[in-house]
């Protein structure tokens, strides 16, 4: 096999505020939705929260260095927003700031490029209590940080995200109610879904004022649905679950419109729909895709078991690497972006630390190739892909799942907050190193 990308190609890895950096309540640090789930007993496997987590707030230099020893040239993290504005809005804590800028000038003295997104999902809880994503007043808000951020930083980062999955954060949070701040509610998800777009464009405007030489884009839990029949009602499902999980997020930004499978089924639900939003959601210098695998459609139903044709992660998501392609020659098809990265993308594994000190992740290996072998292929065909991240770059906080699925190329002792980098790590390491394998 000889698999090349181009020179100029992006490598790194990802992880998110709440997830690694634990310190959840220091320095002057607010509360976030996620603080306060994760403490309700019963919402999360074991009723893990993210209170320590990796502790990277503390240990970054650390990491640092197993960036270097992982050839990343970017690191991408996320900003928790109730660190910047404990109340979400108003006072600034300084300490948050400080924090940023000294992990973003670590990053730039080890060579590696940092790249931030905005919202991970942590929400400070002061903006979730004034009635949070469904509140319109959220755009002006989140666009208040977004330009606090970009002021500090935006000498040093040039590339920044938006959102963070707004997807999952409308759906889980707000209509299904598994995910922080718990609701369900499927009328306060659809506003959620649209504050999220208006918010990424009228952030992307002002950064863009601000200072033009910033890239901002978006990332989104990008959807496939794979129908494993041929039934005109499998068809149809497939259809409409992309517009509902692909088009509600992608439709504003890349082409100014809504999908109007979604306007028919929910009419009562959509906020109103203007121009003027139109407008200003119709803005990004490029998007992250962020794919695990397909879901899998029958008889016009989404599969909910497991099938003994695939393989399985444990996160019960089956391994479709054929999908991964089919997903970003759709992407191109449909809405023609200027520049796409796969800003995250991995398999949950219950890996273990062997008596040698090693973590033999074969089957992880074997998912990174296979699906970086989907990416090449399509800029074969003319995606424009700019770079491949990881996700992650050490196991970390899975959110409801708490610290069960290992996601990491990095073993996360979470006792002894020992790391290890795992035989997958040094395999992308290398891949790094040679473009390719
Ligand atoms: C996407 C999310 O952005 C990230 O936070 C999460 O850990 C991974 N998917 C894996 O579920």
């Amino acid at each position: 096999m000889n698999i090349q990308f181009p020179e100029r190609f992006t490598w790194g890895a990802a992880t998110a505020a709440y997830q690694v950096e634990g310190a959840a309540f220091e320095d002057g640090k607010g509360k976030s939705i996620w603080d306060v789930f994760s403490h309700v007993p019963g919402n999360i496997e074991d009723d893990a929260t993210g209170d320590v987590a990796c502790d990277q707030y503390h240990r970054y230099p650390e990491d640092i260095k197993l960036m270097q020893e992982l050839n990343l040239q970017v690191y991408r993290f996320s900003v928790s927003w109730p660190r910047i504005y404990p109340e979400g809005t108003g006072v600034v804590n300084s300490k948050g700031l400080d924090h940023y800028d000294r992990l973003v000038d670590a990053l730039l003295d080890a060579g590696i490029d940092p790249w931030i997104t905005l919202y991970h999902w942590d929400l400070p809880q002061a903006l979730h209590e004034r009635g949070g994503w469904p509140n319109r007043d959220i755009a002006d808000w989140f666009t208040d940080y977004a330009l606090t951020m970009a002021e500090r930083l935006g000498d040093r980062v040039k590339h920044w995200m938006t959102m963070n999955e707004a997807w999952v954060c409308s759906y889980f949070g707000y209509r299904d109610g598994n995910m922080a701040p718990g609701i369900k509610d499927h009328k306060q998800a659809l506003a959620a879904s649209y504050h999220f777009n208006l918010a990424h464009g009228r952030a992307y405007n002002a950064m863009k004022a601000m200072n033009p030489n910033l890239k901002v884009g978006i990332t989104h839990a990008t959807q496939q649905h794979r129908p494993l029949d041929g039934k005109p009602e499998s068809l149809a499902l497939a259809e409409f679950l992309w517009q509902e999980n692909n088009g509600v997020f992608m439709e504003p930004i890349f082409s100014g419109s809504y999908p109007e499978a979604i306007i028919d089924r929910y009419p009562e639900s959509i906020p109103v729909i203007t121009d003027a939003d139109l407008i200003e959601m119709n803005n990004y210098d490029f998007v992250g895709l962020q794919y695990y695998c397909d879901n899998l459609i029958r008889d016009g139903k989404l599969v909910a078991e497991k099938l003994p044709e695939f393989e399985y992660t444990e996160m019960g998501w089956p391994v479709t690497p054929d999908g991964f392609y089919n997903n970003i020659m759709e992407y191109v098809r449909r809405y023609k972006p200027k520049e796409l990265a796969i800003t995250e993308n991995g398999m949950a594994l219950d890996d273990e630390v062997d008596a040698e000190g090693r973590v033999r992740d074969v089957r992880r290996q074997k998912y990174i190739k296979a699906h970086l072998e989907s990416v090449h292929r399509a800029i074969q065909d003319g995606a424009p892909l700019t770079g491949y991240f990881a996700w992650s770059f050490m196991d970390n906080y899975e959110w409801a799942c708490g610290y069960r699925p290992r996601f990491g190329l990095i073993h996360t002792d979470y006792a002894t907050q020992t790391r290890t980098i795992k035989d997958s790590g040094r395999m992308f390491a290398e891949i790094i190193r040679n473009t390719g394998w």
